[in-house]
């Protein structure tokens, strides 16, 4: 197969890890952002996100001359054969996706965009956008296609490296065809569809995730309550391929820049269609009312005489959505800490992804160097991101030096024996209490 001319626009984690890929693929990519600081930053190889592989395959791509980092989105575009649109779609206006940027890209580049080359849209966008960028580009010679992205931060390059499989939607088959030949010798089912299959298939992929991990967290408040492990009973039906083990850990509510942003324009898309979707709405709530059970626990356990946390010191352990990502966005620690906050705690945290950056997160809590800095004399300590470490703090300092807090492991990835070795009190979540 001909190795293509290919733009990206876009540089956040995949729009750099579609670029770096396809160019480690063997394709010639361009790839663009408006942020002139980001491309001087990437011309040196410098990638300010924590996903493994990515840093490497990006010098890799440089120091092939296969792979350009620029800011002129419109002089990107002149000699490309495929342009990928890699944009952000953020929860707009009563949690619908908001497109601003992809029309805008659109608008930008719809002259310069070269005779009979191909527009592929990985953003998540509801169904209809393909046909509203090829509105917007006013171009009968330019195909709009739909190829969503399955990438998980964190894992991003090998999730694009090693797909489980590959989604194209276009009009005519051949169009779909040409793109998912991208993928040059990557072994995976390629499901080529109709823009709106594809468009819908990254939604409803997302969607079924989340509603896998409402059921988990539900399932767990049940083995709570009934004396149950709720890791016997995900062993026991997730064998059954139809389930499915995977995704099914309980924890403190779903979070990250994706599930909730989805789902939530999703549910938008049906409220629109007029198409009544109860699983969806009862995923979305369902974590909501997850996370305001889990500091309830919280406060039964630490509050005052007068039944608040005011001046209720407490250690938080993780902060980002998820543990191998600095990412903070829609982190279900912050929605946790916020409640914590309101009923008066006053909250220390480290998270090891955060301890350098130290984001500014107002007066809502203090980021610390260590994780028994955030701990010292705290009533309660709270794990809320899975970093597989905390299970190696040193137990014995905290509970001789810093006082005996009550542990809430939400992440279960404490060793309650090393903890009650230590004399702490530990609970974790899916057992019982
Ligand atoms: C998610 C999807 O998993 C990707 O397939 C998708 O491509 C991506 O969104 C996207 O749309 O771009 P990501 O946002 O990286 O990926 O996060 P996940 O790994 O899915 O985790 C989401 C949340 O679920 C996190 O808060 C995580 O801690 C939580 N989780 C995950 C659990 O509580 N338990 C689990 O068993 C798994």
């Amino acid at each position: 197969m001909e190795h293509r001319q290919i733009t990206v626009i876009g540089t956040g984690y995949v729009g750099l890890t579609t670029g770096a890929c396809l160019a480690s693929l063997g394709h010639r990519v361009v790839c663009a952002d408006s942020d002139a600081g980001k491309v001087e930053r990437l011309r040196r190889a410098e990638v300010d996100i924590l996903e493994p592989g990515l840093e490497r395959t990006v010098r890799a791509g440089l120091d092939s001359g296969r792979l350009t980092f620029v800011k002129d989105t419109r002089g990107a575009v002149a000699e490309a054969e495929v342009v990928f649109l890699c944009l952000p779609t953020p929860m707009g206006v009563a949690g619908a996706a908001d497109l601003a940027a992809v029309e805008a890209v659109a608008d930008e580049v719809r002259d310069r965009l070269p005779r009979g080359c191909t527009v592929v849209n990985k953003s998540t966008v509801p169904v209809g956008t393909a046909e509203r960028v090829a509105a917007l580009l006013g171009r009968p010679d330019v195909t709009v296609v739909s190829n969503p992205e399955f990438l998980r931060e964190g894992h991003a390059v090998d999730d694009f490296l090693h797909p489980d499989r590959i989604v194209v939607g276009a009009a005519d088959t051949d169009a779909a065809r040409r793109v998912a030949d991208l993928y040059v010798g990557i072994d995976a089912p390629r499901v080529l569809t109709d823009t709106a299959g594809a468009e819908l298939a990254k939604y409803a992929a997302n969607f079924f995730l989340a509603m896998k991990l409402s059921f988990a967290n539900n399932l767990a408040t049940l083995c709570e309550r009934l004396g149950a492990n709720v890791d016997d009973v995900v062993a026991g039906i997730g064998h059954d391929p139809r389930i499915g083990g995977d995704f099914l850990q309980p924890g403190p509510g779903w979070g990250g820049s994706c599930l909730p942003k989805d789902t939530h324009a999703l549910l938008r898309v049906c409220e629109e269609s007029g198409v009544e979707f109860p699983l969806l709405r009862a995923a979305i709530e369902t974590n909501v009312e997850h996370q305001r059970r889990l500091v309830e626990r919280v406060a039964a356990g630490c509050a005052g005489a007068d039944g608040s946390l005011r001046g209720v010191r407490i250690g938080l352990l993780g902060l980002t959505f998820k543990a191998g990502t600095s990412d903070l966005r829609d982190s279900p620690a912050l929605a946790i800490a916020r409640q914590l906050r309101e009923r008066g705690a006053e909250l220390s945290a480290y998270d090891p992804a955060l301890s350098d950056l130290r984001p500014d997160l107002g007066d809502l809590l203090t980021i610390t160097g260590t994780p028994l800095e955030a701990l010292d004399g705290a009533r309660a300590c709270v794990v809320l991101t899975e970093w597989p470490h905390f299970r190696d703090l040193d137990w014995e300092a905290v509970a001789g030096r810093l006082g005996t807090p009550l542990v809430y492991d939400f992440r279960n990835v404490l060793d309650p024996v090393r903890l009650d070795r230590a004399g702490l009190s530990w609970e974790g979540i899916g057992r019982s209490l």
